[in-house]
């Protein structure tokens, strides 16, 4: 196993997600609680992350001084690396000359890093992201990579099995990187690599068991493959202890509720509560356009329907919720300072203080796609499993202004015939995510011989791998006009239909 020591980057669950794929288990500490867990969990091998912090100034972190002694393999990547120089005797500089994005390193010597990715003279792709760098390596050091900008863009200390990179191997646009870090973890901790979500499954379940104890726990279940994954996880591990309830807000899609009832209910056995409550919600976000503040109410609504529901089954003592990583990371203060909201996310945001449940999370480290390979491990049908990701405030963030019961059913209408459609040509299991937007724009048309005045509806598709930056899917031009037929056709009160082709960035992927 390996331990990876947090700085506070943003990406330091990808660290995580990357060893995880390579079959190894691995747990992230923050650099300050480092030394406590140290002797007790054993790791075969340590990787200190990136961080925004600059390690010129005083007081800035580092890294135990145990962990330089203890006598595994160390990786520090990025702010890692200049730790590793700083505390070892080297130098580190702040830099004018930063760089940020891809960037090609020169390969000088062959590194055990590099074994089977890439060979001296080789020009490596990789993605940098700091203002400091180093510039007096400590002695045992050798450079084995150069960029433009880092004269110490990888090196290494192969006596102390100790080595060190600027640019972030854990990220997509480091193409080869998922292959250094496997050579990390693998060829030189030695790891085994026969770590699998099986594996996941049980330390999940056995985390649950040990946080919930005797307690009750109450679980929002939306259908989503998120939340689903976790009622089906929480009742393997605590059974009746659990019960959810599917809260329905009058802002699901076409079908959704009977579908989930008759799963999760009828199939699996789990207490549910059905609790209709689309007049409540309605109600508080009547006139209400500002993307937050629908957000914020339907958040807290969320959490005292919960409340209501927790006292009506005579207590909860925890909320369990399906927080997947990358709501956390977009929603949080990290340990250099808080990082911008982009959006205050359902399961994440807007909880009221005065909760009193605690909660429990177990997807937290996940990415979207390791839960869906949870899902099947669990067992879940493949159509649920497979299911692109619905955000928590269903469609009243797809209708951008105020939201009405007419514009819902306009809503549901087009986005059943778009979906319908994407299944038809084969095309579901290909996008990320594909959805209707309603838009509060009218515009002119002509249908028949009469003019009509109605709504635009715009479709998204989008590809992703994680859900934290995305690319619009390249539809045939035939399909999307086909659709837009369809829905023009069929849905009254939509006569235009276009396609959004913003990437995220700049785009977010919903559109509130
Ligand atoms: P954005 O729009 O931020 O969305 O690019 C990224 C992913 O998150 C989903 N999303 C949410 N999921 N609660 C959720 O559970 C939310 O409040 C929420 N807002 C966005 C979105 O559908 C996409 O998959």
């Amino acid at each position: 196993r390996i331990l990876i020591i947090d700085f506070g980057s943003q990406v330091t669950q990808l660290i995580a997600r990357r060893v995880r794929e390579a079959g190894v288990y691995s747990e992230i500490v923050p650099f300050n609680k480092a030394a406590d867990v140290l002797d007790s969990f054993k790791p075969a091998g340590i990787i200190l992350s990136g961080g925004p912090a600059s390690v010129t100034q005083m007081d800035t972190p580092r890294a135990p001084e145990a962990v330089f002694s203890y006598g595994v393999p160390i990786l520090g990547i990025c702010y890692g690396q200049q730790t590793i120089c700083a505390q070892m005797g080297g130098a580190v500089e702040g830099s004018d000359e930063r760089e940020f994005g891809r960037a090609e390193v020169d390969i000088k010597e062959p590194c055990a890093l590099f074994d089977g990715v890439w060979a001296k003279g080789d020009k490596a792709q990789v993605w940098m992201s700091h203002g400091d760098r180093v510039l007096r390596l400590p002695d045992g050091f050798k450079v084995v990579g150069v960029s433009e900008n880092a004269p110490y863009a990888a090196i290494a200390n192969d006596d102390k099995r100790i080595y060190g990179v600027q640019f972030h191997p854990e990220v997509v646009h480091t193409p080869d990187g998922a292959r250094l870090l496997a050579n990390f973890v693998l060829n030189i901790c030695g790891a085994k690599g026969d770590w699998t979500m099986a594996a996941f499954r049980e330390t999940a379940i056995a985390a649950v068991r040990k946080q919930v104890g005797t307690g009750r726990v109450i679980c929002g279940l939306s259908g989503g493959v998120d939340s689903s994954v976790v009622a089906v996880l929480l009742h393997e591990a605590i059974g009746d202890q659990l019960t959810c309830v599917f809260v329905d807000h009058g802002l699901m899609r076409h079908g959704e509720a009977d579908e989930v009832v008759s799963l999760f209910r009828n199939h699996y056995k789990i207490n549910l509560i059905h609790k209709d409550v689309s007049d409540m919600f309605l109600g508080r976000l009547d006139g209400v356009s500002d993307p937050e503040k629908k957000r914020k109410i339907i958040g807290a609504s969320f959490i005292e329907v919960f409340e209501e529901e927790a006292k009506s089954i005579g207590g909860a003592d925890f909320l369990a919720q399906g927080t997947l990583y990358p709501d956390v990371i977009e929603s949080v203060s990290f340990v250099g300072g808080p990082s911008v909201t982009i959006k205050s996310h359902h399961n994440v945001g807007g909880l009221p203080e005065r909760m009193n449940m605690k909660l429990v999370e177990p997807l937290r480290e996940l990415f979207k796609d390791e839960v869906r390979l949870l899902g099947r491990e669990l067992g879940l049908p493949q159509h649920f499993i497979g299911r692109h990701p619905f955000p928590g405030p269903g469609l009243a963030i797809r209708i951008p202004g105020e939201i009405t019961r007419e514009k819902l059913d306009i809503l549901r209408k087009a986005d059943a015939i778009y979906l319908e459609e994407i299944r038809a040509a084969g095309l579901y299991d290909q996008i990320w995510q594909a959805f209707a937007v309603l838009l509060p724009v009218r515009t002119v048309g002509v249908m028949g011989d009469a003019r009509t005045y109605e709504y635009v509806c715009a479709l998204r598709a989008v590809t992703s791998t994680d859900g934290m930056t995305a690319e619009s899917y390249p539809y045939e031009h035939a399909f999307i006009a086909r659709v837009a037929t369809r829905i023009i056709n069929n849905v009254r009160g939509i006569n235009r239909v276009v396609y959004d082709v913003t990437s995220k960035p700049p785009g977010t992927i919903e559109w509130e």
